[in-house]
């Protein structure tokens, strides 16, 4: 039998309307003055409103952060960190992407701690303690309300990953009716993230395990009958929520079975090129699969009956065939740059990305194929 751990945020809300109820769940968590972590498209775009309101009924007080940086840098952890600090606030409340939420699950941390963030990057190096926390995802998504990580980018334009449990958050609040402004083609990069959370999570190499699968297979199910929908019409509400649920379940499975080659191949494209997270994920995702079928053609064959139901395939190499060409089907419809070349990376910049995605050891482990630094570029130079 398999023999496993598996972890994840203790209390998960999931209802349309949520983001009003903030202020009784902040309340029951002991918090009398939160800090909202957040960014200044959300507060454009309205997204706070129902919140705020609820947080104000209930007497919760409320300080305003909104300066979060998407690709969250240093410096913009830090801002956060000392406002939660000048407003002597006692819990954090991270609404918005996974920037936002990724900054939120920082400032609980170092507002909490004597640690500094140098000391924390890496795996279990945060102790704690935090800050009470509560999540508000605003895209579908990271899946950060339900991971033990936070994502910065440094100085030196590297993505680092601060790992440990005591990131898990205190509450996740789920509100499809907060997504059904995102734009489109914000849609489909974050739609397409949690897509690869799960595909990555069900091929892990070392922590899969029966929970992350049954995870990763319903998060896969929801989000590919989903995402054409809203980018057709984002106002959906059934369709916008199934999607959040989707984002939700893929990022309860790669917590506990990491990811992998697409995105260690994604990262420096978001370090050195600030291509978004789920778009650079995307552009690798159909070569990253392609290159893994001969060692994970029997997984991909299962992710087959998952997301084309009632096909039938007459063995597992023409299932893991069909696979891939649906998912990249799919990538090549969504409304977003589909070469590399598109966002300013040329053939002389490779060499650099391959060099720099064999250091992320930490993700390459979890893939079902090894890859080299030849590997690397190759599958590069495809998506040029
Ligand atoms: N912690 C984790 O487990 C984890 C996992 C994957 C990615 N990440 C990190 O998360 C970050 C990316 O997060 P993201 O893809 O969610 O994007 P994001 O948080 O950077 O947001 C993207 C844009 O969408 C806008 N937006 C978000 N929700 C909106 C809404 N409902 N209506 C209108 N506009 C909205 C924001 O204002 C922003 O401009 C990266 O830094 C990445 O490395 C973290
Ligand atoms: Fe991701």
């Amino acid at each position: 039998m398999t023999q496993f751990v598996f972890e994840t945020t203790p209390r998960i809300v999931c209802e349309p309307g949520a983001a009003a109820r903030l202020g009784e769940l902040a309340a029951e968590l002991g918090i009398g003055h939160a800090l909202i972590v957040t960014d200044r498209g959300l507060v454009q775009a309205g997204v706070l409103d129902g919140a705020l309101e609820g947080l104000q009924a209930a007497g919760v007080a409320v300080t305003l952060f909104t300066d979060v940086l998407a690709d969250p840098p240093e410096v913009s952890v830090l801002a956060a960190v000392d406002a939660a600090r000048a407003a002597a606030v006692d819990g954090i409340i991270g609404l918005g992407g996974g920037s936002s939420m990724d900054t939120a699950k920082l400032v609980a941390l170092l507002a909490g701690t004597p640690q500094a963030l140098a000391e924390v990057y890496g795996i279990g190096l945060a102790k704690g303690p935090r800050l009470p926390l509560i999540q508000v995802p605003t895209t579908a998504g990271t899946g950060s309300e339900v991971t033990p990580i936070a994502i910065v980018t440094t100085p030196t334009q590297e993505k680092k990953g601060v790992v440990s449990p005591a990131l898990y958050p205190d509450v996740a609040v789920l509100d499809g009716a907060l997504t059904v402004g995102l734009p489109a083609r914000v849609t489909a990069m974050t739609g397409i993230d949690a897509m690869v959370h799960a595909i990555e999570a069900y091929t892990s190499r070392h922590k899969k395990n029966p929970l992350s699968d049954a995870l990763a297979v319903k998060a896969l199910e929801l989000l590919y009958a989903n995402i054409r929908k809203v980018i057709a019409d984002g106002t959906d509400l059934a369709a916008r929520s199934a999607m959040l649920q989707g984002s939700l379940l893929a990022g309860m499975a790669f917590a506990n079975a990491p990811v992998a080659a697409v995105h260690a191949l994604a990262y420096p494209l978001g370090g050195h090129y600030h291509v978004p997270h789920g778009l650079s994920n995307a552009l690798v995702l159909a070569p990253v699969l392609a290159f893994n079928k001969p060692a994970a053609a029997a997984l991909y064959a299962e992710l087959a009956e998952v997301v084309l139901p009632g096909r039938v395939f007459a063995g597992i190499d023409e299932a893991a065939q069909a696979f891939i060409d649906a998912i990249a089907a799919l990538v090549a419809e969504m409304p977003f740059e589909q070469r590399l070349s598109e966002l300013g990376v040329g053939a002389g910049d490779l060499e650099r990305l391959a060099r720099d995605v064999m250091n992320i050891q930490r993700l390459l482990v979890n893939n079902p194929r090894e890859l080299t630094e030849a590997d690397v570029r190759a599958l590069y130079a495809s998506v040029l």
